[in-house]
């Protein structure tokens, strides 16, 4: 059974992602809050995120390992009830421990990955699941991490690569989007959603679920996918 995706988002009026140019407004403290309302316990980032905001630094040091570990995939804490997955097909992130903030992590590789990397990934205490021989399939990720973590609910955070990889598929159900009142306009900046240049796609269409003016003039728009 695929899990719920709630795709939540915060951007500038023109739909940049990219927070660094913007000062510190206020309205960006609404980001998390708002998402706790959703009550959902499980999170996913693309690898470009979590490596700016929560993994250690590169290049990981990975030592060397003379044993054959299986593709298969690895629930290292059967007793978590929160989760932190992070897209990182080829194994690049250079985690210093299993969790964040309390969530256990996941990683979501590709086969390819090296025995070294699931070395390290063990050694933390994090759980990998394989996504697909050397590309990722999301919608058989969302069946795994309902079957081997009981995961019903998830809220899908970006950044703008990884949600246009699952609004391609078809697998995002809600868009829950903060509009700060400021107009970014840098040129070739991440957006909320970012397809590949050779991926041409009809645009999908949303169904407006509620708008509601928030404090600091931040709009929370919430639509359905159709
Ligand atoms: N405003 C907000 O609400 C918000 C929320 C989150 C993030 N952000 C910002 O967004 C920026 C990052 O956005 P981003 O789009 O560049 O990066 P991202 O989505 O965080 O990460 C992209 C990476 O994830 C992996 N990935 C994504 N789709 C994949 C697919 N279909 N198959 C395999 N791997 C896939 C790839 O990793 P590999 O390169 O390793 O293959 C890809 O480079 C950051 O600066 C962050 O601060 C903003």
């Amino acid at each position: 059974m695929k899990p719920y995706v709630i795709c939540h988002m915060m951007c500038s009026v023109d739909g940049r992602i990219l927070t660094e140019t913007w000062g510190n407004p206020k309205g960006r403290s609404l980001y998390e809050p708002i998402g706790n309302r959703y009550k959902v316990k499980t999170w996913m980032s693309g690898r470009v995120t979590m490596e700016r905001d929560f993994a250690g630094k590169r290049p990981l040091k990975l030592k060397p390992v003379h044993k054959i570990i299986p593709r298969v995939d690895h629930v290292a804490d059967p007793g978590a009830r929160s989760f932190a997955i992070a897209i990182d097909k080829d194994g690049k992130l250079n985690w210093q421990r299993g969790e964040i903030e309390g969530d256990h992590i996941i990683a979501v590789l590709s086969e390819q990955v090296s025995t070294e990397y699931l070395v390290h990934l063990q050694e933390k205490g994090i759980s990998y699941i394989f996504g697909g021989k050397s590309e990722l399939d999301f919608s058989k990720i969302l069946n795994k991490l309902n079957k081997l973590f009981g995961i019903k609910k998830l809220m899908l955070e970006g950044g703008g690569g990884l949600n246009a990889s699952f609004l391609r598929a078809g697998l995002i159900d809600e868009l829950s989007v903060l509009y700060l009142p400021l107009a970014d306009g840098t040129a070739g900046a991440p957006s909320l959603f970012d397809h590949f240049p050779d991926v041409r796609k009809k645009a999908s269409k949303l169904r407006l679920l509620s708008v509601k003016k928030l404090q600091y003039d931040v709009l929370w728009t919430r639509y359905k996918v159709q």
